[in-house]
Formats: structure tokens, sequence, C-alpha cells
């Protein structure tokens, strides 16, 4: 049996359930490691009448006995990391025996929020549509070498290498004319990062190698989508990390030799929360439907997530990017409201007939090409397994792994842990 490292992530814009799956999943390995992203993500569970939402803690959490890695490449903000471990210690789960993180992740500063707030505001319309989780100017202090790492906390000279950081981002906040009031945001930090200090600290990419070795499966979990990765993304309108697969190896430090499956997560339709090109968006009934029926509100900031149909050119990109070996199928129950189901199959681009996503997605207008089928209209969130899916829904899953190449392996009913069918175990 190879024992290589799974990698799950989401193909879209985000949103795709990948905590749903990944909890789903959890059984089937003995550790799960986040490997980019921050608070920005919000990753919704649901079991026995629960429904719970992480944002920086791996989604394998409420497994007893699991490890949980935040690794490397991830972005911390202690307020909000102690906030969730209270919520989880309140559900009796043992986060100090399960939670590991990364030394050498980087933490998110009250200013590093603050930052990102000028930043939308000066940028006024044209705003990315940030959570304003402090992302983008914490991952910018990384690769600019200013930034502080979970492993700093330990340091003697902690205290002046903060000061230093805040000074310069005060500076920069002066510049923007920022005049909020950090100091009771400061006092939160603080006491968040005294509960850092008492959780494993670890040399992930050590650990996770080590475990490896040792027969352990591990499982890689993404946040954001494809669609939002800084290099391939529909960028500026993009988070600041690399969502892809090849962000499980520099965000955990495992080698891509050791990369073993990679499951690309899509719904059966497609969102996008914040701003940016969106092809398939639908601003009319049948988008409103889709958010109505759909709860399409972000699991992080409640802000409406846009709607629209599925857009196989651009999963089409994203498998490719992220070398998809098989693709797991979310909110399929939601398509059950439309008589008609709408694919997109191609852009119309300069009068052209194109199936690939253009380098200026914002400049041209680009006119989708639908093929309608037809929608099954039963409701499918009691099925228990793949004999009983309709006959349309079979034929939309059939349409969709042949134009996309790709295998779906798993197909989700509902938000609960037990509305997922699985239709072809994980090859191992
Ligand atoms: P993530 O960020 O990829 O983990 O996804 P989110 O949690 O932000 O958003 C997915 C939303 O859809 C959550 O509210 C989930 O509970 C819900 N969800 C996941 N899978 C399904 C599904 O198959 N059907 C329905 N109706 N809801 C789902
Ligand atoms: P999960 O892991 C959906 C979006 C924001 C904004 C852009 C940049 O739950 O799928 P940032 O806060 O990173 O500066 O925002 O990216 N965004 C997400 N959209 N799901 C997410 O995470 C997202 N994380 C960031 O809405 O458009
Ligand atoms: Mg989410």
């Amino acid at each position: 049996m190879s024992n290589k490292v799974d990698v799950l992530l989401g193909l879209q814009w985000g949103d795709e359930g990948k905590g749903k799956i990944v909890d789903v999943l959890t059984p089937d390995y003995d550790i799960i490691a986040r490997f980019q992203g921050g608070p920005n993500a919000g990753h919704t569970l649901e079991f026995n009448g629960i429904k719970h939402v992480l944002h920086t803690i791996p989604s394998g959490i409420f497994h007893p006995g699991k490890v949980n890695v935040v690794g490397n490449g991830v972005v911390i903000d202690p307020i909000i990391l102690k906030r969730e471990i209270d919520a989880l210690e309140k559900m009796g789960v043992d986060v100090n025996r399960q939670l590991f993180i990364s030394r050498k992740a980087h933490l998110i500063l009250p200013t590093h929020c603050a930052l990102d707030s000028a930043s939308e505001l000066e940028k006024g319309k044209k705003k990315i549509g940030s959570t304003l989780k402090g992302i983008g100017p914490t991952y910018m202090d990384k690769t600019g070498r200013n930034g502080l790492r979970v492993g700093d906390l330990f340091l003697e000279d902690f205290q002046t290498r903060y000061d230093a950081l805040k000074a310069k981002h005060q500076r920069m906040l002066d510049q923007y004319g920022y005049e909020g009031d950090l100091t009771e945001k400061e006092q939160a930090w603080l006491e968040g990062v005294a509960r850092i200090r008492k959780l494993s600290i670890i040399d992930s990419e050590h650990y996770l190698n080590d475990a490896r070795k040792a027969g352990k499966r591990i499982l890689a979990e993404g946040a954001q989508g494809s669609l939002l990765d800084i290099d391939f993304g529909s960028y500026p309108f993009v988070t600041s990390s690399n969502t892809i697969a090849a962000g499980a190896c520099t965000g955990l430090g495992i080698a891509p030799n050791q990369i073993g499956e990679v499951i690309g997560i899509f719904k059966a339709y497609c969102t996008r929360v914040g701003s940016g090109p969106f092809p398939t968006e639908l601003e009319d009934e049948t988008g409103e439907t889709m958010r109505r029926v759909g709860h399409e509100f972000g699991a992080t900031t409640g802000r409406p997530r846009r709607c629209g149909w599925i857009d196989l050119p651009a999963l089409k990109y994203a498998i490719m990017i992220n070398g998809v070996t098989q693709l797991n199928m979310t909110k399929a129950d939601v398509l059950s409201v439309f008589d008609e189901i709408k694919i997109c199959t191609h852009y119309r681009h300069k009068g052209e007939l194109i199936d690939y996503v253009p380098y200026d997605l914002l400049g041209q207008a680009l006119e989708p090409v639908y093929q309608s089928v037809p929608g099954w209209s039963i409701d499918l969130t009691e099925l228990q397994e793949e004999s009983e899916f309709p006959e349309a829904l079979r034929n939309y899953i059939h349409y969709l792994e042949s134009a996309l190449e790709t295998p779906i392996t798993v197909v989700s009913v509902g938000p609960d842990r037990t509305q997922t069918i699985v239709r072809q175990l994980l090859a191992t």
C-alpha cells in the first residue's frame, strides 16, 4: 500500500463544502493538516443536529484521537484561534491532545486587520471584498520578510519584535489616515497568544514526514478555492496564498512525489462571495432561488454569496492545475428545485468559442454558452446510496465526468455528515 499524503481542496471560489467532506473522510485518516489560508476560511460541519464552523482548526477535530495540524502555510489570528478552541472545549473536544501548530505558521496581528480594512477602504469600488481578517497584509509581511511566526512567541525578545512590527504598521496606517483604536483588540490578542503558548507547537514538516514514514495516513485540507489562488485565480480578486495542490507541498513541507490522491470538491452549481469576475453569475430569480435554497450566505462574514450555473471551462482549468484524481460534488440536493439545469460548456470570447479561462477575465465581456439538461425535481436529501439516484442526476454526473475526464467519487445531498454518498472507495 502506498502511503502518500492525500489532498482535499476546493475547485471553485471557495465554500464548496470542504469542511463537511473532510469530516466525513477523517475516519480513513490519522492526521488532518490545514496547509494555507487563515480565518478567512469558514468550514461548516453538521452532525447530530449540531452545526459548527471552523476557521483555523482542521475539520477532523471532532473525531476523538485524530490529530489535527495547522501547517506552516497557514496564518493564525490568536484571537480567533482562542475563540475556536474555547468553543470546541465546551463541546468536550480534547484540543490540547488533538491540535498541533506549526512553529513556522505566521501570526496575524491586530494591525494586519486594520491594514486590510484601510486598504479596502482606499480601493473603494475596486475593493477585493476581503473578509478583512488581515490575510493579505500578513502574507505580505511573510513574503516581505517582516512577519512574526508562532515560534517567535517563545523568544526572549518577542515583545521587542512585536513592538517593531506594530510601529511599522502604525506608520502605514497613519499614511492611510486610519483612526481606529486597537487597544481592546490588542488585549484579546495577548490572551490568544497566551493560549497558543500552551498548545503543542511542533516542527510540522518533521512531524508529518515522520508520521507518513511510520504508516500514518494524512489528509491535507485546503481553504478557499482554486479560482482564488494568488497565481492562478481571478487576480487581483483572489486571496493571498496558493490554494492549489502545490500549496500543500509548501504549506506542510510535503515533497511533491509524496502527494497521493488529489480530491477536488465542487458544488453542483457555482458561488462566489466578494468582488471579481463570475462568468455564469445569475443576477435574477434563478440565482436568488439558488441562494435561498442553498442557504448561500458566507460562513465567515454572513455576506450573501453570488450564485450561478456550473462552469466547466473554469473547472477544467482547476482540475488541470491541481492534478485532481477524483471529484466530489456537493449540494446536488439544491438543484432539485429546478426543472431544467444549465451547464456552461464554453465561453464566447471576442466572437470565438473557447473552453479555457482567458487571461483578462475582467476586461473582456465573456459570454457563457450553456447546454440545458433535465433536472431531477425530486428530493435527494434522504437518499442513502447511489442505486437510488434518479436518472436525471445519474445523467448529470455522467455528463460532468465525461466532460471533466475525472471520476466523481462522492455526491453530497445535504449538509449533514450522513447525507453523503460514496460512489467508489478511495484509491489507496
Ligand atoms: P467550505 O468553506 O468549503 O468548508 O464550505 P462552507 O462551510 O463555507 O459552505 C458550505 C455550506 O454548504 C455549509 O453551510 C454546509 O453546511 C453546506 N453543505 C455542504 N454540503 C452540502 C450539501 O450537499 N447540501 C446542502 N444543502 N448543503 C451542504
Ligand atoms: P473557505 O475556506 C469563499 C474571498 C473573499 C474575497 C477574497 C479575498 O471557507 O472556502 P481575503 O479575506 O482572503 O483577503 O479575501 O477571497 N474568500 C473566500 N471566499 N470562501 C473562503 O474560504 C474564502 N476566503 C476568502 O470573499 O473575495
Ligand atoms: Mg467556507
